[in-house]
């Protein structure tokens, strides 16, 4: 079981400066909210309630406002400063001590997930013991991310980091899950050209162990980019269609913790103290009401 789980929220945001200048990526909006709230709401729809938040170096405050520590929400939040971005397999580096031998869950603090029976997927792939488990999508731009060759039994064949030359459109999504070995594994990778430990070598270790395994989200699923500043615009475009449409929010944490039942009414009147007067206490009002 994985009980465990680490968000990885630093990186410069260069793709978006000025936004990201002063503020990091994370914590811009994707419509109404920021956008850690969507990886953060991934972690908690999984079960997990002990969460690594990994930020930049001098970032911490930011985000220690927006989410001052995981008690309201029932969770526990820790965080960490990574002094330079050294990789994302460098999250498990930094994270060796939160980890303390377990199985724990990585998500990238910008990539987006939403759909139908997403939730079931999670908890299906929570189950891992051993090995290592990635979510496949098919996308029509490969090239921009990790990829994955599968066979006609779903076996991953053959991995690559962004390959210039088509091999398979099924990208990795940025949401893996490990086995204890990880901070092993990860200590040992070498920088790759770029001079950052890649996310895919750490990947093959487990596959060439026969150890790595695909789940995937099927064609009713979306997973979205936040690269840009046009996919910040469509992705927000998607959760304002999905919530004025239904009335539901996509990732009100308080929703889901109250759903989970860790939390209680009190804890959702805080939460409204919290936020202030705003569209986000009026939807957590109706939750209680
Ligand atoms: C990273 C990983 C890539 C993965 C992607 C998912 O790329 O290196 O393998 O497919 O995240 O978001 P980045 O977006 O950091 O370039």
């Amino acid at each position: 079981m994985i009980k465990k789980g680490i968000i990885l929220a630093g990186g410069t945001g260069s793709r978006m400066s000025p936004l990201t200048k002063a503020v990091n990526k994370q914590l811009l909006p994707i419509y109404d909210k920021p956008l850690i709230f969507y990886p953060l709401s991934v972690l908690m729809l999984a079960k997990i309630k002990d969460i690594l938040i990994i930020v930049n170096k001098g970032q911490l405050e930011q985000y220690k406002r927006i989410l001052p520590n995981g008690k309201n929400l029932g969770i526990k939040i820790t965080f960490a400063e990574q002094d330079k971005p050294r990789g994302l397999p460098d999250a498990f580096v930094v994270g060796e001590k939160f980890i303390n031998k377990s199985n724990v869950a990585l998500i990238l603090g910008d990539n987006f997930f939403y759909g139908e029976s997403f939730t079931k997927k999670l908890n299906e792939c929570c189950k891992l013991k051993s090995g290592a488990k990635v979510l496949l999508y098919k996308v029509s731009n490969p090239e921009s991310y990790g990829v994955a060759k599968i066979n006609s039994n779903n076996k991953i064949l053959s991995i690559k980091e962004k390959p210039k030359k088509y091999f398979s459109d099924l990208a990795i999504t940025g949401l893996y899950f490990f086995d204890k070995k990880v901070v092993e594994y990860s200590k040992r990778l070498k920088p790759s050209k770029r001079g950052e430990i890649e996310i895919t070598d750490l990947l093959n270790k487990y596959r060439l162990n026969g150890n790595l395994k695909a789940n995937f989200i099927g064609r009713g699923g979306a997973w979205l980019d936040t690269g840009t500043i046009d996919d910040f615009y469509k992705t927000s475009a998607f959760v304002s269609s999905i919530e004025n449409r239904q009335g539901l929010k996509i990732a009100c944490l308080e929703e889901i913790s109250l759903n989970n039942k860790w939390i209680n009414k009190s804890n959702i009147l805080n939460a409204i103290k919290f936020y202030g007067n705003c569209n986000y206490s009026n939807y957590l009002k109706k939750l209680i009401s």
